[in-house]
């Protein structure tokens, strides 16, 4: 099957190649086309003149738009820091009770959220991502209701601000609990012991009862309470019930009679902690975000 030649004879030059009797013609390129071709190498002039284009040693040719993505990502992060700086500011006046109790304000959404990134960044250390504390080292739970300082979001902010047992903050919460080994003997210590295991409700030596409940309430209760619900003046645990910060086997409770713990928490307060510390903002925040997680009075 042969392919009559796109041309009359003579008309259109060819190349002078030829293959198998296929000639390659040299017709001239459309005209839209060249058009188009003279069109791009224009407008790329006049784009390497108009945006940045050519590197030179310290950065590019920046072009006479004045276009940077650099400044405007620059642009885009100071109009939000310009939007939360008002909810910054509002939220570190706010009125604490009144801001958790109003879940459904765009103030109290800023908050929990902003206190969940403070909470990740600053105590998940300690307590746990999830918040859930460590009892291995006595770093309690903030998901329940039982608190040992109290619940309130003023409580808990007084707590941030101020911390436990640190030489930081002269408000800091610090009731020592003394320690029992050179002052009771071996067997009052496992009277008390068998006591506490008794009234959290545990398996215990039912003969060493009635001593340990003597001994309780001359050497505990002061702290505990009579009937060891704790007492939150002194940050001294609830002892009849199943939470525990330490642990309530019998190894653990003689620990602690023993030795007593010393459980210390950073103050939070830029007064106490400088640069490293949360400013009033991120306070209220992580305040009103612990005190949502289920166990806020
Ligand atoms: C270095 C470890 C550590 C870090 C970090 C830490 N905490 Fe604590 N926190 C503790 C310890 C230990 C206690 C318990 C002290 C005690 O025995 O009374 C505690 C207690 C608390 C309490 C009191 C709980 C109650 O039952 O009354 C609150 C509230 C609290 N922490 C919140 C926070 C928040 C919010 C942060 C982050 C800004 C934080 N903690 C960071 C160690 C830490
Ligand atoms: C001066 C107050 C005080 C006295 C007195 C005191 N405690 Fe405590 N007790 C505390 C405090 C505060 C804690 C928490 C310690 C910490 O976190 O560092 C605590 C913790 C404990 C715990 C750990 C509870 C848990 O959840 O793991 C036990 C058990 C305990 N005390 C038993 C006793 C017994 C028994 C006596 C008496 C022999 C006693 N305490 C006397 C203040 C006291």
């Amino acid at each position: 099957m042969s392919r009559k030649p796109n041309r009359t004879e003579g008309q259109v030059e060819t190349t002078g190649h030829v293959w198998d009797g296929i000639e390659e013609l040299n017709n001239p390129l459309p005209r839209w086309w060249v058009w188009v071709f003279y069109a791009t190498i224009v407008w790329g002039i006049w784009y390497t003149i108009a945006y940045p284009a050519w590197p030179l040693v310290n950065g590019a040719t920046p072009g006479y738009l004045g276009q940077s993505t650099r400044a405007d990502v620059a642009a885009e992060i100071a109009a939000v820091n310009e939007r939360n700086a008002s909810l910054n500011e509002a939220l570190s006046t706010a009125d604490l009770a009144a801001l958790s109790a109003d879940t459904s304000s765009e103030l109290h959404g800023y908050a929990v959220s902003l206190g969940a990134s403070v909470f990740r960044a600053n105590c998940s250390q300690c307590h746990g991502a999830g918040a859930a504390g460590l009892q291995s080292a006595g770093y309690p739970s903030l998901l329940d209701d039982d608190w040992l300082w109290g619940g309130t979001v003023e409580d808990i902010a007084f707590t941030v601000t101020n911390g436990i047992r640190n030489e930081q903050s002269p408000d800091t919460r610090w009731v020592e609990m003394p320690a029992f080994g050179d002052m009771l003997s071996r067997e009052e210590i496992a009277a008390l012991v068998a006591h506490v295991r008794a009234i959290s409700g545990q398996e215990h030596d039912a003969a060493l009862v009635e001593e340990g409940a003597l001994l309780f309430a001359d050497n505990c209760a002061s702290c505990h309470g009579e009937s060891g619900e704790g007492t939150r003046e002194m940050g001294a645990p609830t002892l009849n019930d199943a939470v525990w910060l330490y642990g309530g086997t019998p190894e653990r409770i003689e620990e602690t009679i023993r030795n007593a713990r010393f459980g210390v928490m950073p103050a939070w307060a830029r007064d106490y902690r400088g640069a490293s510390g949360l400013d009033q903002a991120q306070i209220n925040a992580v305040t009103v975000y612990v005190h949502q997680l289920g166990g806020g009075e």
